[in-house]
């Protein structure tokens, strides 16, 4: 089964490129599924019901989010009625789900887990006790099982990563916008990579207008985020997973620039 994992897509620009490549790409890399956090599509920060459609739209199965998934206040409709998740670490009060398994149209069962990272973010639950919590509910699912840890530190990343080998078939870090060049197959089973990157304008400083960031840094003021649209790009990473048993193949980075085509 060859699945591909997009890093955060953010905003319009993002969306547009999207609905250009991935139905193409689908096809010429006879990719199986295609799971992408979108915790930024709506406007740079937060999903909307019309937003998440699109992505759907275009090709995409499950869509993973983090801090800044309850931006927007439509959030509920998409958590309950789509194949959307929020960090599962959140808690069981929280609106949405965790994780879910999904049928694809090759055939056979994918699950995809959400976590957030603690480390420089919000104080939430435990992403390691969340997940070993429901480890074998999902086990019991399918074998072919994805993690999007969305996370600040790469440790506490690379720590998930060791603490689910050869549980999970896939953890894919998200959150930085910055992909690292670190993707590997932990104890042969486990594709890893700390951080897939960034779905979005590459002259800009995480999606957004450069020169409000640098304003920011600069005066400590308040400033609008504007999106930036110039070079968008979409990085992410392609695993090949073996069906019968969920231990990953093979894990590539891979880059596409809408300034290519
Ligand atoms: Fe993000
Ligand atoms: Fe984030």
């Amino acid at each position: 089964m060859k699945i591909l994992f997009l890093g955060d897509i953010v905003g319009r620009p993002a969306r547009d490129y999207l609905k250009d490549l991935l139905p193409d790409l689908r096809k010429s890399l006879s990719l199986d599924a295609i799971i992408a956090n979108a915790e930024n599509v709506a406007g740079g920060s937060g999903i909307t019901p019309d937003t998440a459609r699109e992505l759907f739209n275009c090709g995409i199965d499950v869509i993973t989010s983090g801090d800044h998934i309850f931006k927007k206040s439509e959030v509920k409709e998409v958590l309950e009625k789509m194949d959307v998740l929020r960090p599962l670490n959140y808690g069981p009060l929280a609106a949405g789900k965790g994780w879910l398994v999904k049928e694809i149209s090759a055939g056979g069962k994918i699950a995809v887990i959400n976590l957030q990272g603690r480390v420089f973010m919000q104080p939430i639950d435990c992403p390691f006790k969340a997940v070993r919590d429901i480890l074998e509910d999902v086990r019991l699912e399918t074998k072919i099982i994805v993690v999007d840890v969305h996370a600040e530190a790469t440790s506490e990343k690379l720590a998930l990563g060791f603490f689910l080998s050869g549980k999970v078939s896939a953890v894919f870090g998200t959150h930085t916008h910055i992909p690292t060049a670190d993707e590997r197959i932990i104890d042969d089973f486990t594709a890893y990579i700390t951080d897939a990157g960034m779905t979005g304008s590459f002259d800009s400083i995480l999606g957004r207008e450069k020169h409000k960031i640098i304003e920011k840094y600069i005066t400590n003021m308040p400033v609008h985020f504007d999106l930036a649209g110039r070079d968008v790009r979409a990085q992410g990473v392609i695993v090949e997973i073996e069906e019968t048993t969920g231990r990953a193949l093979s894990i590539k980075r891979v880059e596409y620039r809408q300034d290519d085509k």
